[in-house]
């Protein structure tokens, strides 16, 4: 077992990997957290005496003043608001008398083996049972009759835990929940830098390091989706750290909508990381005998540093979170007709792509935007899930490029609606809108009310009549605008606040019925790009588009950020006709990801084609390398140097491919990479040169690039092999 109850002192030590999350049950029922860090064997805190022996003016107490435990000076695992915490708390019920007060306290809790899954929402898994322990711990609120069950899994061999909450109403009447978080985290110092990814449309996932100070510092997204602005992550870093070494704690909420997450430093230096929906835009009502569920957090804790905290994540999420028949199975290398024709296609150009493609070695031919309704431009038919017929005839169409022997992918936008489209027409209640006030417009298209059964099943029902009839081999699942105007046709007025959670729940539904019935397909997300990256989508999607920005010197950057949290399987990563760089720069940042084409094949010269022929030569040979390996940022785009470098190694470290690219002219200047995660022990041969030497050469001296890369050649990659 990795939860350990020590009855005696009522203390809870959770052991993950080599990580250790302490707490006690407080003699007055209140959970405190001790410890939240390396692995420690204890189940004894003296934690009466660290809360209770001060008097702290100016902070409400219990006990009737018999000691000094005040809740606003005490880490409560799970704080509740109104009475007595002043802090960012983790729930607020708004009572059916009209009060915010309650006060959730111990009641009992069990442990078993295994984990359980979140009614209606994405969440991590275990594969079986012996992976991972789950402890609940049931609080009560007498007043409300509010039942809250904390959910904690343990990983045993990884260092992951994962939160999540759920609230039953126990009482005799219906009361609002406010806020409720996912998860609450206490750490017993402020030496903390917080790392969060920031950015907008093509610029995603940029990497943000503040140090904490007294207040609280949140990222928060209030556009209905988690957003290109600020991913659903955040890292704090003791001070000192480096990318390799140093206590760093990883949170990642599973959640695709509206969310805030953030740190406070308290006036006794205690750090409380909180993970939930965004207050702002939610709200739940529960009457007697329902049951709310939130989504989960990821937690990971490492001495490590950022880049083993990421190394963990990785692991986690190809085992734990990624699902489905491409979880393992090798994924098509395919071709997107996005950047090569937008709009303007028709059958005989696409055929002529998958000819083309074919000869290069391409596996799969996505057709994107514009095969429905009677769609040539971003201003029309969203909702009109049929197909274009005077542009493709979709039977024959996916016929011949299965004869031309490349699987076939299709794009959608399940959730949008445009003005121009027969479902508008027939149903203009049916989007998000508030009567009497004028439509937000983002890309000419307005946002489906999939709070509404009825709407998902229209759009499920639309959607199966293609897939269905034609043999589709991959889906392209987009999302191009945010919520405006959160208001439903059918939802009473009271329940307006459950809108934004709704929505997202009818999401989560439409995906869930579209991976159950077509198991084969593979689904690949996308919201203009890295909008919704975020493990709520990993969940029903094994890879994610990751930007819309395919100019290779810019992805480096969003590679990187994205590598904080999201495996290199996750993170799609085409080749294109942008003109920064040569096809060298452009496949070997490529390879990183999940690794494709976003050109016309038509329009490639002859040595073009021999370049595009020798990439996809080295995308199968480092297949399983990129996709099983442990990442090491060598040299990260934030490092301000003129090269970033980033290395993979596998597994069994018998293998390491290391990549370089120049983002600046380099004049001569000195420079030795170390290499880092081989085995000093072992021989490995450099693929460039030849030359044998030990691990721990490689990593201890380093390689010496200093002409490298040169002249044209802006990008530069090392095999290493053992020999
Ligand atoms: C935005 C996506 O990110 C692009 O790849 C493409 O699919 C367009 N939408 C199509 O409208």
């Amino acid at each position: 077992m990795s939860i350990f109850y020590n009855e005696s002192t009522k203390t809870f030590n959770l052991t993950a990997g080599s990580s250790s999350y302490c707490m006690s049950v407080y003699p007055l029922g209140y959970l405190v957290t001790h410890h939240y860090g390396k692995k420690i064997p204890d189940t004894d805190f003296p934690h009466y005496e660290i809360y209770a022996t001060r008097t702290a003016s100016f902070n409400p107490s219990r006990n009737g003043g018999a000691d000094c435990f005040t809740m606003d000076t005490t880490p409560l695992e799970y704080s509740s608001f109104g009475t007595g915490d002043y802090r960012r708390t983790a729930i607020r019920i708004r009572s059916s008398e009209g009060n915010t007060a309650t006060d959730f306290r111990y009641s009992s809790h069990r442990i078993y083996a295994g984990k359980p899954q979140i009614p209606g929402l994405p969440s991590t898994y275990t594969n079986c049972d012996n992976e991972a322990d789950t402890l609940e711990i049931t609080m009560v609120d007498k007043v409300t009759g509010g039942e809250l069950t904390l959910v904690y899994t343990v990983f045993k061999d990884i260092n992951v835990i994962t939160k999540s909450a759920h609230l039953k109403n126990c009482g005799e009447k219906t009361f609002i929940i406010e806020d409720i978080c996912s998860a609450v985290i206490n750490l017993s110092s402020p030496d903390f830098s917080m790392v969060n990814l920031y950015g907008k449309h093509n610029n995603e996932r940029n990497f943000a390091f503040n140090h904490l100070s007294h207040n609280r510092q949140s990222i928060i997204s209030r556009r209905g989706a988690s957003g290109h602005e600020q991913n659903p992550f955040i890292a704090l870093v003791r001070d000192g750290s480096t990318e390799e070494s140093g206590d760093t704690y990883g949170f990642n909420f599973v959640y695709s909508g509206s969310y805030e997450m953030g740190c406070e430093v308290d006036y006794f230096d205690t750090t409380r990381v909180t993970v939930g929906f965004n207050p702002e835009q939610f709200e739940w009502i529960l009457a007697p005998g329902e049951e709310f569920f939130t989504p989960e957090t990821v937690l990971v804790y490492t001495d490590g540093g950022l880049g083993e905290m990421s190394r963990i994540f990785h692991r986690f999420y190809s085992n734990n979170l990624i699902r489905g028949r491409y979880k393992t199975e090798k994924r098509p290398l395919l071709i997107n007709s996005w950047e090569a024709a937008y709009f303007d296609f028709d059958e005989e150009k696409l055929v002529s792509f998958a000819k083309e493609a074919k000869d290069l070695g391409i596996e799969m031919l996505v057709m994107d935007d514009g095969w429905f309704g009677h769609r040539d431009n971003d201003w029309s038919s969203l909702g009109d899930w049929f197909v274009y017929e005077s542009k493709i005839n979709l039977q024959s169409l996916v016929k011949r490029v299965h004869e031309i022997g490349l699987k076939f992918g299709i794009w959608y936008e399940p959730e949008m609606i445009s003005r121009d489209s027969e479902l508008y027409r027939a149903h203009p209640d049916w989007c998000l809108h508030v009567e009497g006030r004028e439509h937000c417009e983002c890309r000419h298209q307005y946002v489906l009310d999939m709070s509404r059964p009825e709407v998902v099943d229209n759009i499920f029902e639309q959607m199966c009549s293609v897939l269905s009839t034609c043999e589709i081999d991959y889906l392209k699942w987009d999302f191009n605008r945010n919520l405006t105007e959160v208001g439903s046709a059918t939802l009473s007025a009271e329940r307006h606040g459950e809108l934004y959670h709704r929505f997202m729940l009818g999401t989560y539904d439409l995906m869930d019925r579209i991976t159950k019935k077509y198991p084969n397909i593979l689904l690949e997300n996308c919201a203009g790009g890295g909008g919704r990256f975020d493990p709520g989508m990993l969940y029903y999607s094994p890879q994610i588009w990751t930007s819309d920005n395919t100019d290779p010197i810019e992805r480096l950057a969003i590679q990187f950020g994205t590598s904080l949290c999201y495996p290199a399987s996750s993170m799609d990563a085409h080749v294109s006709f942008c003109p920064r760089t040569g096809f060298d720069v452009k496949g070997d940042v490529a390879l990183w990801g999940t690794f494709g084409y976003e050109l016309d094949p038509t329009r490639l010269t002859a040595a073009d084609k021999n370049l595009i022929k020798e990439q996809i030569a080295d995308y199968h040979k480092y297949y399983e390398l990129i996709r099983c390996g442990d990442l090491y940022r060598l040299i990260s785009p934030w490092d301000g140097k003129r090269r970033v470098a980033w290395e993979i190694v596998s597994p069994d470290k018998k293998e390491a491919l290391v990549t370089v690219v120049s983002t600046r002219y380099v004049t001569m200047e000195r420079f030795f990479l170390r290499l880092r995660g081989l085995d000093p022990e072992k021989m490995y041969k450099n693929s460039a040169n030849g030359k044998v030497n030990s691990g721990a050469f490689l990593m201890y001296s380093g390689i010496n690039l200093t002409y490298l890369p040169c002249g044209d050649k802006q990008s530069y990659k090392v095999y290493f092999e053992e020999v």
